[in-house]
């Protein structure tokens, strides 16, 4: 398995530019099954996870034709609406196929996601939405299958907020019979961005972006072209990096009102901030003073920076305390970090850190794609060398990892199983 080599200790400088959002791109690479008419999706990133997601697709009878950062698919016909759990173990997203077969072909099979290592993450409320829009689905050897005719239009509200949930059954909406009114709706930018590309492809959709969302049956959709937004984990990623490591960066191509929450923190643990249309500028301006968080949906803080924003607040002087509200297991950073001389203690759902002066640099095993994440900020902290482990975890959702961070002056390698490269 490869492993990325850091040799930490450098202060993060220069200019980096920000990918198309994993997150938006697979949802809207999904979409594609809602039309016979070709969609045109640009600026997608080159990631584990979208190629994942184009071969289930392929396999299924969708034509995919791939350029540089470019995708055209065209499901004018399918050949089997299944999506096997080869598939779906390696990517939870692959549930996002759900909604558009049923509404379009009225009928699929996906394998049932199981837990994983951020936690149990049940799809009990795609399956509720979908039965509430006259969908039969039950779980046979493992697979939920599902069946319908035209799906109706319904008034659905979500004991929680999920964004592939409301993801999915938005796209289920698009082609029911009747207005579907979606309550207490995920508000993330990825699911305005999947919004928007629907309402390219004919869609009739009003409230994206708020938590109710109304959406008005049509009997088909066209085609379109969308472009994808810009990562803003990504972003926030390369911004805390070079908070936690004393740098100074100019990130382009971002877009800083979906950061609000995160560009808050990094002012407060005592960075100066400048956004400038698609640039944001992050430059330390004296010690790191660390941050206490809680997660929660958008637009507060995100689930997906904590564990980098942990790795940073691990060496700031002074204790702060990061309570993790969305999933239930995600601190799978925590005890590596420790490894690395890291004080942190974990009571429930909160860890509590004390900043220690240094950490030393270590091999780490990276469990998770934004636990990863944190080990690398870590590493790029610490002194010395460390070796972050299983980071085919990182490619299913960093575009270029080490490339971009070596542009912003980090010695970072990977090490090739069976290789040196
Ligand atoms: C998406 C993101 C992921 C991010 C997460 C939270 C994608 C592809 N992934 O994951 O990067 O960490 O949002 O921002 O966009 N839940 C239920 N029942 C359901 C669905 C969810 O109880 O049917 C719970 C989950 O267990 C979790 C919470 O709701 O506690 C939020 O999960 P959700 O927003 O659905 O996460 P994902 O969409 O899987």
């Amino acid at each position: 398995m490869d492993q990325l080599v850091i040799a930490g200790g450098q202060p993060l400088t220069g200019e980096v530019e920000v990918s198309g959002a994993k997150n938006a791109a697979l949802p809207i690479l999904c979409a594609s099954l809602l039309t016979a008419r070709p969609l045109v999706v640009d600026n997608v990133p080159e990631l584990r996870d979208v190629g994942t997601l184009l071969r289930l697709l392929g396999d299924m009878g969708v034509l995919v034709e791939r350029a540089p950062r470019r995708v055209t698919l065209c499901a004018e016909s399918l050949k089997e609406a299944v999506a096997p759990y080869e598939w779906v173990k390696t990517m939870r997203a692959s549930i996002l196929v759900l909604g558009p077969l049923l509404a379009r072909f009225g009928r699929a099979r996906v394998s049932l996601p199981g837990g994983c290592a951020i936690g149990e993450r049940p799809v009990d409320l795609h399956i509720k939405g979908l039965q509430a829009m006259g969908a039969r689905l039950e779980v046979t050897h493992g697979d939920l299958v599902g069946e319908a005719e035209r799906l109706r239009g319904a008034r659905i509200f979500m004991d929680k907020v999920t964004v592939t949930g409301t993801e999915n059954l938005m796209m289920a909406a698009t082609l029911a019979e009747g207005t579907t009114i979606l309550e207490n709706a995920a508000r993330e930018p990825e699911v305005v961005d999947l919004a928007e590309c629907l309402v390219a492809m004919g869609a009739r959709i009003r409230g994206h972006g708020t938590d109710v969302l109304t959406i008005e049956g049509v009997p088909e959709l066209s085609g379109a072209t969308h472009r994808v937004m810009p990562d803003r984990i990504e972003a926030g990623t390369f911004l805390v990096a070079a908070a936690a490591t004393g740098g100074e960066i100019r990130l382009s191509g971002a877009r800083p009102r979906t950061l609000d929450a995160i560009l808050d923190k990094l002012v407060e643990a005592n960075a100066s901030v400048e956004c400038q249309g698609d640039q944001i500028r992050l430059r330390m301006r004296g010690p790191n003073h660390g941050v206490s968080l809680r997660t929660a949906p958008y637009p507060a803080f995100p689930t997906d920076m904590q564990a980098q924003f942990m790795a940073m607040n691990a060496v700031a002087q002074g204790t702060t305390v990061v309570t993790e509200t969305i999933f239930e297991n995600r601190f799978m950073h925590v005890q590596e970090l420790r490894r690395m001389g890291a004080n942190i203690e974990v009571e429930g759902n909160a860890a509590i850190i004390r900043g220690v002066p240094r950490l030393e640099g270590a091999t780490v095993m990276a469990t998770d794609l934004r636990a990863s994440a944190g080990l690398v900020i870590a590493g790029l902290i610490a002194e010395g060398e460390t070796v972050v482990d299983r980071i085919y975890h990182l490619d299913r959702g960093y575009e270029k990892l080490e490339e971009k961070f070596s542009c912003l002056g980090a010695s970072m390698r990977r090490r090739v199983a069976g290789g040196n490269a």
